[in-house]
């Protein structure tokens, strides 16, 4: 591989080096395959025909149109759909919120503008796509509900259920929090709009199922969780799971909307099973807009403090959509508490069903809307109170998460604070709005806080030395963007005492290893976890080996008397007593020799302590007065983490976050036209990302933060965090040079004019 050789690594230890990512050759020259690519034999081609109506009942499809033109096979719908042996199986997919889960063609029911109702197959896409055009749907309609902002009176509380154990309910209230705010001398509220969003990855959702005949299935699925996808399509098509092999092995990035099986891998499968062909279906970018969302919110804040600044009172409330058939919840109220210590406080999360698709995890899911509200209460609150916004977070600097009352693992968020400022030239700042100019534009700072959890799921991971001395590891776990074969390398390599072109890394394939789906920022600290609990695993099975050779000089070494170095296992009481993984290997009859192991979170260590990530996002914007433009022109994050693996990787994640920090507070949102109970903007010119004019000098920091406690590695997780301060540091700067606090975000140039 080129880029390997190319990268001058300047000894040991790997990890901490800022090592290129493996796979870029492959991803730049267009050699790495995605699963729209894998040409398979006389394959056929899928495409969904989506709802146009909001909700009612398909009373007629007609598909005589349709079927007459040439290369049409069939259109599947719900009225000749496959009497396959699917079923609703609650949780057929490990990400599914409470609720009953959606499947498509089950019946003529319309809950959702642009359900899938039918699916045309024909032998190109292009003749699907435009046979499509031709099917003729005829629907009774009814009374529907998208708006979330006019049915905020019928909030209610989500319904709990397995898949929140991650999402954790509202804090528990302490003290009086009415009385308390009642008495402050000082006091911010705010109310918080939030609009939908929608994943826009660059790479579209594709199915490409291979029909290998007798019901098993080779199925290259965009996904961030391979075995994931694998257990909903043996779950929900009735199919053993051995016979079911789901392999992702690059992906274009998710962002969350892989988190769940999709529509085109029902589609694909349903297709291939009752046609018995290879089917792909691909959903375009307008269909991009038909699934998974980050859900619009209103949010409301009230803080109350003391004349020096203390934080006594905290209460923040969040009212978010959901869909009908499913209470999708986010962690929204949770960090006001884990950041400030008052003593009185209410949280409140509620949920509004209304009739659109259920929305689904996006990066920094609740924490990045959160954060908006809390930190931006914060910058009122110390616009009040005369006292610097930096300053008013170190009076308020929580030693301990007080939500739960138990110490952090670790926070070193005291340092994101100081060096963060400093890159930034924070003291430059003139505390008035309005204050700072360049030209004729307003120049504002702004600075806000992040906190994102630090968690560890069960994972597996297999290690093995080839028969020429080397490691392979694998597990079935995907890379989404972030670096993952990198990471993993870097950390097998060191515990092995191997160079890097000595490790290979497979991955992306449900037959491997167990991982869980990639999000929530775990990958590193579960499936790195199980890299290395593997690597310790095959050391000791090296050691045995060795002990069972003629004259071994290690026959009584215990493990933690040998070190694992330079393709060799050394005595550490004698260095010159050692042997090679080759020579290991031709004692063992030239065969391989292989261990798989799992990492597990330490349940009763960790219960313990709070276990999180923080952040602090500093940023300067220009706004033209007369243009209402604003031009995010500066901004550094400085960000906690623990260990970090691969600075450069870890970087690129957090410029990832700032770059969508700008994107999520002036540009993204999806519109809806409510009369319709549509989406208007269901295209990428129409809903706005940042250009590449819009990202200018974006700076990071990771400050040193070690942590014992939180897992194995001492990681945190970096997918995530980049997003959870910066967003509200932007709102924080708008006001800064405007004096006009915008809470609802984008923030448009019309709300500055
Ligand atoms: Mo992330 S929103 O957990 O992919």
């Amino acid at each position: 591989m080129p880029p390997m050789e190319q990268q001058k690594l300047s000894g040991r230890p790997l990890v901490g080096q800022a090592i290129s990512r493996l796979e870029g050759y492959e991803k730049v020259t267009g050699a790495a395959r995605y699963s729209g690519e894998f040409n398979v034999k006389d394959l056929l081609y899928g495409y969904v025909i989506n709802s146009t109506i909001t909700k009612g009942k398909i009373i007629s499809i007609d598909t005589s149109k349709a079927e007459a033109i040439p290369g049409v096979i069939t259109v599947f719908h719900h009225g000749n759909r496959p009497s396959l042996a699917w079923f609703s199986m609650q949780y057929a997919d490990m990400d599914a919120p409470p609720g009953t889960p959606f499947r498509p063609l089950q019946n003529g029911e319309v809950k959702y503008n642009g359900q899938p109702i039918a699916l045309l197959v024909a032998d190109s896409f292009e003749t699907a796509r435009y046979a499509a055009t031709l099917v003729k749907v005829v629907y009774t309609t009814e009374e529907f509900q998208t708006d979330l902002i006019g049915n905020m009176a019928k909030a209610r509380a989500p319904k709990g259920g397995l898949a929140t154990f991650l999402k954790p309910p509202p804090p528990k209230p302490f003290g009086d929090f009415e009385k308390a705010f009642e008495a402050a001398p000082f006091k911010a509220t705010g109310k918080f709009i939030h609009g939908t969003e929608h994943h826009n990855p660059m790479e579209l959702f594709t199915t490409t199922t291979v029909y290998n005949g007798k019901g098993k299935l080779t199925i290259y699925d965009k996904t961030q969780g391979t075995v994931n996808c694998q257990l909903y399509v043996a779950n929900v098509f009735g199919l053993h799971f051995k016979d079911v092999r789901v392999i992702s092995p690059y992906v274009g990035g998710a962002f969350g909307s892989g988190l769940r099986p999709q529509h085109q891998l029902f589609f694909s499968v349903m297709a291939a099973l009752e046609l018995k062909r290879n089917v792909r279906v691909t959903l375009d970018r307008h269909q991009m807009f038909t699934f998974g969302h980050r859900p619009p919110t209103v949010q409301f804040t009230r803080f109350g403090a003391t004349v020096d600044g203390k934080v006594t009172a905290l209460n923040h409330e969040a009212i978010a959509e959901t869909s009908r058939f499913e209470d999708y919840t986010e962690v929204v109220v949770n960090w006001a508490h884990m950041l400030y210590p008052a003593q009185n406080t209410l949280f409140k999360y509620n949920l509004v069903p209304l009739d659109v698709f259920s929305p689904l995890d996006m990066r920094a899911p609740g924490g990045s809307t959160g954060l908006h509200a809390i930190e931006s209460t914060m910058d009122e609150l110390a616009y009040q109170l005369k006292i610097d916004p930096l300053e008013l977070r170190l009076i308020n600097y929580a030693e301990r998460d007080e939500s739960t009352d138990r110490p952090y693992s670790s926070k070193e968020l005291r340092k994101c604070y100081l060096q963060g400022a400093e890159q930034f030239g924070w003291n430059k700042r003139s505390p008035e709005p309005r204050s700072m100019r360049n030209g004729h534009k307003l120049v504002g700072y702004g600075m806000a806080t992040g906190i994102w959890e630090a968690m560890q799921l069960p994972a597996r991971a297999a290690a093995s030395i080839t028969t020429e001395g080397k490691l392979k590891v694998n597990s079935a776990v995907t890379d989404i963007g972030t670096g993952t074969l990198t990471v993993m390398s870097q950390i097998a390599a060191d515990e092995m005492g191997l160079p890097l072109e000595d490790v290979s890394f497979t991955y992306g394939d449900s037959k491997m290893a167990f991982a869980p789906i990639q999000g929530g920022s775990f990958t590193i600290s579960s499936v790195g976890s199980a890299v290395k609990a593997a690597c310790n695993a095959l050391k000791k099975k090296i050691l045995k080996k060795a002990k069972t050779m003629d004259n071994s000089p290690f026959k009584s070494h215990k493990i933690d008397e040998v070190v694992f170095a330079d393709r060799k296992m050394i005595s550490i009481a004698n260095p010159s007593v050692f042997i090679s993984y080759s020579d290991i290997i031709a004692a063992n009859d030239h065969k391989v020799i292989k261990s798989v192991n799992f990492a597990m979170p330490k349940a009763l260590k960790l219960k313990k302590y709070s276990r999180a990530a923080h952040s602090a996002s500093f940023v300067e914007v220009e706004v033209d007065e007369e243009l209402g433009t604003i031009n995010v022109t500066r901004a550094v994050t400085a960000v906690a983490a623990g260990k970090i693996i691969n600075p450069k990787t870890a970087k690129s994640q957090i410029l990832g976050g700032m770059v969508w920090s700008i994107s999520k507070a002036l540009r993204e949102e999806t519109i809806s036209d409510h009369r319709f109970g549509k989406y208007m903007n269901m295209n990428i010119a129409e809903y706005h990302i940042p250009v590449h004019a819009d990202i200018h000098d974006l700076d990071v920091i990771f400050v040193e933060e070690q942590d014992d406690i939180v897992n194995e590695l001492g990681t945190k997780g970096v997918g995530e965090i980049g997003l959870a301060a910066m967003p509200s540091a932007i709102a924080n700067a708008i006001y800064h040079a405007t004096g006009k606090r915008i809470n609802q975000f984008p923030i448009h140039f019309d709300q500055l004019l």
